[in-house]
């Protein structure tokens, strides 16, 4: 089993990754926090596939779980939910010593975290993720979200979970295009933060695509240590840990635009990383091959790297987010393979032309 700590003083935890970790959920659970009362949440999907095994380990360690199932979606990422959830927790009868599990993606991670969150003040929850996205990002870092009409994660907090727990066998269900989207966001610590770790990837692209397992826990680890590191220097994103946004203007410009429609979030983030790098190749903080680099691991991982959407429609949007968030456009840029900046200087005839390359109108 291999473990990354996340240090962040009195909210400090442990993030355990080993194949077959979620047989063996109830003892790691029992002595990492001792016995208390636990509700599991989980969705439609993954409770079909994992609830059994799931609920059995804990009873094997002495726990009497209650389980509210969600149905799988995005859609169900908000309020109503959330209320819902509260209902279930109060006939379950939990307490505020009481532990929520979040089994799942990153929508009932956010959720679930949400839900704990605000559940009697606060109760302790731990992340058990089920997607590479969730295991390799949304699970760590503490930050818990609902949807609102007025934007995604709009309603939310920082809320560290108490321990994470990684079963990297879980990833043999999870439908391919789910496996892929992840991959992006695996990709982009390799270019935020750790050159060698990019190399890592362009030389095992068939064993990842294999789920090699010994080669998928190594990627869940590092991209785990890299985010602690990023979190742990900047909690509530003042500044560093915005650097985990690279791709994601564009990225969010493309969802609002094609209304989440076929087009996966990792798939958006594969050519929003693109997209940023075209600028800052025309800013010259970079030269084309490192622009390369990045297409060719994408493609090999079977991400696009060009997408048909109206370069117009894509540029209006990023410039509203910009104005609906009150800020300036704000773009992380590569400077190499390994090192990004984050800079607030990108201006919109150089938008214009890096989408141009990227966006087949
Ligand atoms: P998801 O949770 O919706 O899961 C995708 C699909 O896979 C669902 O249908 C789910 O039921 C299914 N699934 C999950 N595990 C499975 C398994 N092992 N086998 C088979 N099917 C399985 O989506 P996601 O991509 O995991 O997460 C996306 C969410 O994460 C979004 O809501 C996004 O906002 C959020 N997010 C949060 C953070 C954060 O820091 N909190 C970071 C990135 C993304
Ligand atoms: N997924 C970005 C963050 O956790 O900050």
């Amino acid at each position: 089993m291999s473990t990354v700590r996340v240090n962040l003083g009195e909210r400090s935890y442990v993030i355990k990754i080993a194949a077959g970790l979620l047989g063996r959920l109830g003892q790691e659970l029992a002595s990492d926090l001792g016995q208390a009362q636990v509700a599991l949440v989980t969705d439609s999907n993954v409770a079909s596939l994992y609830q059994k095994t799931t609920e059995e380990s804990l009873t094997r360690a002495g726990f009497t779980p209650g389980v509210a199932v969600v149905p799988a979606g995005e859609e169900q990422k908000n309020l109503e939910w959330a209320s819902r959830l509260y209902d279930e927790f109060f006939e379950m009868e939990l307490e505020r010593s009481s532990v929520i599990l979040a089994l799942g993606g990153g929508m009932i991670g956010d959720l679930g975290g949400f839900a704990a969150a605000t559940f009697m003040r606060g109760v302790p929850f731990v992340q058990i993720p089920t997607t590479l996205l969730a295991q390799v990002d949304s699970s760590v870092g503490g930050k818990v979200a609902v949807n609102h009409k007025y934007g995604k994660n709009m309603i939310g907090a920082f809320y560290q979970p108490r321990a994470v727990y990684i079963d990297p066998e879980t990833l043999r269900t999870l439908p391919k295009e789910e496996l892929r989207s992840g991959l992006a966001e695996v990709v982009k610590y390799g270019v935020i933060l750790e050159g060698e770790f990019f190399g890592f990837l362009e030389e095992n692209v068939a064993k990842i695509l294999a789920l090699d397992i010994d080669v998928i826990s190594s990627i869940i680890e590092r991209c785990c240590a890299l985010k602690a590191q990023v979190v742990e220097k900047d909690e509530r994103e003042t500044g560093l840990r915005a650097i985990l946004n690279y791709g994601h203007t564009t990225a969010h410009a493309l969802e609002t635009l094609l209304e989440y429609k076929g087009l996966r979030h990792g798939e958006a983030v594969s050519v929003g990383m693109l997209v940023a790098s075209e600028v800052a190749e025309r800013m010259n903080l970079i030269q084309k091959e490192v622009t390369s680099r990045q297409e060719n691991l994408l493609e090999r991982l079977g991400l696009p790297t060009r997408i048909r959407a109206g370069v117009h429609e894509v540029l209006s949007l990023t410039f509203h987010d910009k104005k609906v968030k009150g800020g300036r456009l704000r773009f992380v840029l590569p400077t190499k393979i390994g090192e990004v900046i984050i800079s607030d200087e990108v201006s919109e005839e150089i938008l214009r032309e890096a989408l141009s390359e990227r966006l087949g109108a």
